[in-house]
């Protein structure tokens, strides 16, 4: 099986000022020096990406938006483009956030078009997906997270082909910044699903490369044990990625 660089993405989602900003990727570049092994990527506002571009440096941290509109330009007010992340520093992109979903009405139609979208533009696309606690409790937790991968990577699955690069990230709705977070055997439960979705699509090249993230309440705790599943390759971070010392502190989960 091939070997998977495992990711830990911090999803700032609105918030940190300028400064904070700054600050904090500055940390955690000065943190991370003796690290290998990991991709760490951190995903400001749209509006601070450029700063954080510059305050990265030579520091190999990776830069991704939170969000981007499938069209190359246009009339649409408040949206941001591909080419405007691209030319902005982003090599990454989360689509499919479950609060873009439920706060927003995006749809996994709408996120298939920004994952070709994305890689049309030669972005990497992060695409959630994650079920609410109703859903879990009805035991609908792999048709809904079935329903949304074949809507989000329709673009792929038409191709029959997916991008080695794409990125998954499981995350449970009831799990996001709650504090609750999936046991590391219900995670792998999921992970491992997607997996064999993934090798079902697209084959076993496809499904042994493609990495999975796990995403809701992740922390320095908790970190090492979800990381020890063997389908779990990363984790996308929110709450605890706001500081240097609790990002650090999961990157360096090892
Ligand atoms: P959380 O958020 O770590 O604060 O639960 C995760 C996410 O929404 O990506």
């Amino acid at each position: 099986m091939p070997e998977r660089t495992p990711m830990i993405a911090g999803n700032w989602k609105m918030n940190l000022g300028l400064k904070e900003s700054r600050d904090l990727v500055k940390s955690i570049a000065e943190g991370i020096k003796a690290m290998g092994d990991v991709d760490v990527l951190v995903a400001p506002p749209f509006i601070n990406i450029p700063a954080v571009k510059s305050a990265i440096g030579k520091s190999n941290i990776l830069l991704a938006a939170q969000n981007m509109y499938h069209e190359k330009s246009g009339a649409y007010t408040g949206e941001v483009a591909p080419q405007m992340l691209l030319e902005n520093g982003c090599t990454h992109v989360i689509l499919g956030h479950s609060e873009r979903r439920s706060i927003f009405s995006e749809t996994s139609e709408m996120v298939n078009k920004r994952v070709e979208a994305a890689i049309k533009a030669g972005l990497i696309p992060i695409v959630c997906i994650g079920e609410t606690i109703k859903e879990r409790e009805a035991g609908k937790t792999f048709d809904i997270l079935g329903a949304q991968l074949e809507g989000s990577l329709a673009y792929f699955i038409a191709k029959e082909s997916i991008s080695l690069s794409a990125i998954i990230a499981y995350e449970p709705v009831w799990a996001i910044g709650t504090g609750l977070t999936a046991t590391p055997e219900q995670a792998q439960e999921v992970h491992k699903f997607i997996r064999a979705w993934l090798k079902d699509r697209f084959g076993g090249e496809s499904s042994g490369t493609i990495r999975i993230l796990y995403g809701g309440s992740v922390k320095p705790e908790n970190a090492p044990d979800l990381m020890s599943m063997p389908d779990i390759d990363g984790a996308l971070v929110g709450g605890a990625s706001l500081t240097a010392a609790s990002f650090l502190g999961i990157i360096n989960y090892k």
